[in-house]
């Protein structure tokens, strides 16, 4: 049971009370419940009855997930998860709302105090704009968005992000709420172990959760967070120094960065595409493939298409878009990734899907007491395309510049 993990503290976090922490351990508990008791409820409901009332009304089964929605979505075992699911999620930014606002005052001076002693960048431009996709709603529900800022210096949705991201994950992402960079580095050492990435760029960062794992595990790279978020950046850039990483951040649009061409041997991101839109998603690409060098890997960790999974996963997965306030959730799953990806330069050949296990599943196989072998065996297991976390690993896009490209060459 991975689940056991307890968030790790720094100097940034807000601290909990003891009745805030009750309040915390009960949002993420109930999430738990959810996932746990409730979810797997939904699979015999769907065959034993809604499946048969879609069919009975229809002249024909359900065949896809919007078939699937629709038996689903009359069936009060379905409204009652999905109502319980919204509370869950509105429940666990409130558990932490009030922390944050608290200790607001401290908050703010030991983030300043942390990044006034940080040598690595934070560069927060006059006049910026986030683009409307991220300001236009409040993304899965989480209050204030990433852009919010209520005073000078604000820091308070980065903190709010902080905890909040570690009760909704239930634990699965580690006590740093590292997992997927962590992940996503470990398998980029394991498959390319002559790759040394001299600048890697991380998009869409918000609190450099897994900016810092590229860091830590490639110690001599510069390493640039960015994102939109003026609030998420200076709380990542105070987090960063609390954790003694030295690592870049600056507050930039992941469509049309300020670096030069050709400047980064390694672009991530983790969970940024299914939060922009059908037009930003092309130019995410194409900015990725501007800033790499020749030889360069742009990687993309996100749940996977939805092509690579059954119509009720899908179903499953889609509840998001429906009731999470994830308007692109659904929408992106359907793209042809691999297709952006040649439009942006990058040639078919060179653009794959793979699965990198999860870092705390191997954690996990060792603390449990199992050999280092066994936990190897863990890493190394085979993974199904269309797998996800938790429970398995994280989808990534994986592409290579050619190493000349037709200007170079
Ligand atoms: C789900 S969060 C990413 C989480 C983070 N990568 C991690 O692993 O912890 C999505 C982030 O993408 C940012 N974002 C959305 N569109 C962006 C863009 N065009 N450029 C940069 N950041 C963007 C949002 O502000 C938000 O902070």
């Amino acid at each position: 049971m991975l689940n056991t993990f307890q968030q790790a503290p720094h100097a940034a976090l807000p601290k909990a009370t003891a009745d805030e922490a009750a309040r915390q351990e009960f949002a993420k508990s109930f999430k738990g419940f959810i996932q746990s008791t409730l979810l797997p409820g939904l699979t015999p409901v769907y065959q034993g009855r809604a499946a048969r009332s879609f069919e009975k009304q229809h002249g024909r089964p359900p065949v896809d997930r919007r078939d699937i929605r629709a038996a689903m979505v009359p069936d009060p075992y379905f409204q009652h998860y999905a109502a319980a699911n919204r509370i869950a999620q509105e429940l666990l930014w409130e558990s932490v709302i009030g922390s944050v606002d608290r200790q607001l005052p401290e908050l703010l001076e030991s983030a300043k105090a942390l990044s006034a002693s940080a040598s690595a960048a934070l560069e927060i431009p006059e006049g910026f704009e986030p683009p409307r996709y991220v300001t236009a709603l409040d993304i899965h529900c989480m209050p204030g968005g990433y852009c919010t800022q209520v005073c000078a210096d604000d820091i308070a949705v980065g903190a709010l992000y902080d905890r909040g991201v570690y009760l909704y994950a239930m634990g699965y992402t580690g006590p740093d709420n590292d997992d997927m960079g962590r992940s996503v580095v470990n398998y980029v050492k394991r498959n390319m172990p002559d790759f040394k990435p001299r600048r890697i760029l991380d998009m869409g960062c918000t609190v450099g959760h897994s900016t810092l794992p590229y860091k830590e595990l490639f110690p001599d790279a510069e390493v640039w967070g960015i994102d939109v978020g003026a609030p998420v950046v200076r709380y990542a850039h105070a987090r960063a120094a609390a954790m003694g990483q030295d690592v870049n951040f600056a507050q930039m649009n992941a469509e049309n960065t300020t670096f030069p061409d050709g400047h980064f041997d390694l672009v991530v991101s983790h969970i940024l595409l299914h939060e922009t839109s059908g037009k930003a998603m092309p130019r995410i690409f194409e900015e990725a493939y501007r800033v790499l060098a020749p030889g360069g890997l742009m990687i993309h960790a996100d749940l996977p298409p939805f092509d690579l999974m059954d119509p009720f996963t899908q179903f499953i997965l889609d509840n998001e878009t429906w009731y999470n306030n994830e308007p692109f959730w659904g929408a992106m799953r359907d793209l042809d990734q691999v297709a952006l990806a040649e439009r942006a330069g990058f040639a078919r050949a060179d653009v794959r899907f793979d699965t990198a296990p999860m870092a705390v599943m191997e954690f996990a196989a060792a603390a449990d007491g199992y050999s280092q072998e066994a936990s190897e065996h863990v890493a190394e297991r085979e993974f199904t395309a269309g797998e996800f976390a938790p429970g398995g690993g994280w989808e990534v896009l994986i592409a290579r510049k050619p190493a000349k490209t037709a200007m170079a060459a």
